[in-house]
């Protein structure tokens, strides 16, 4: 068992986490002349997001890791910070613009590990993870030009 490999997991699995929370805050939050288009947009990346949680769930325990799965284990040991004020619509454009660039770099490293162990099912997953944030990314980055 390899304690790095298992922790870098759990916090890939604990920050998606987050940052799917994070794109419903803002779906709920956002306020301004783009609502229309704002709300819909976090929607778009929240239930994307959401989808991935169980899947990577299940992958956590197929390799016998226990899921992490509270506010305080997740506050622990998360990479994207809570947003505990309610900012801006390009406050919160640019905030989860640079927690989904933050999501693919955690998705790259982790695949490259999952490689290394031969647990290729997992990689694959980690993948297309990292693929899904550089679209959420550039979705993101396009709005706020
Ligand atoms: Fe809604």
């Amino acid at each position: 068992m390899d304690e790095k490999y298992h922790l870098a997991l759990k916090t890939a699995f604990a920050s998606e986490f987050s940052f799917y929370l994070k794109a419903h805050n803002f779906h709920w939050n956002v306020e301004g002349p783009l609502f229309g288009q704002l709300h819909e947009l976090f929607q778009t990346i929240y239930e994307e997001v959401y989808g991935a949680i169980d899947p990577f769930a299940e992958h956590l325990r197929a390799l016998q890791i226990y899921t992490p799965a509270g506010l305080q284990k997740f506050s622990m040991l998360t990479a994207v910070q809570d947003e505990n004020h309610v900012p801006e619509w390009s406050g919160m454009l640019k905030e989860l613009l640079s927690d989904s660039d933050r999501m693919a770099e955690i998705f790259r490293i982790t695949f490259d590990m999952a490689e290394s162990h031969g647990d290729h099912g997992l990689s694959n997953f980690l993948a297309d993870r990292q693929d899904a944030h550089k679209k959420h990314s550039w979705m993101l980055r396009s709005s706020l030009k």
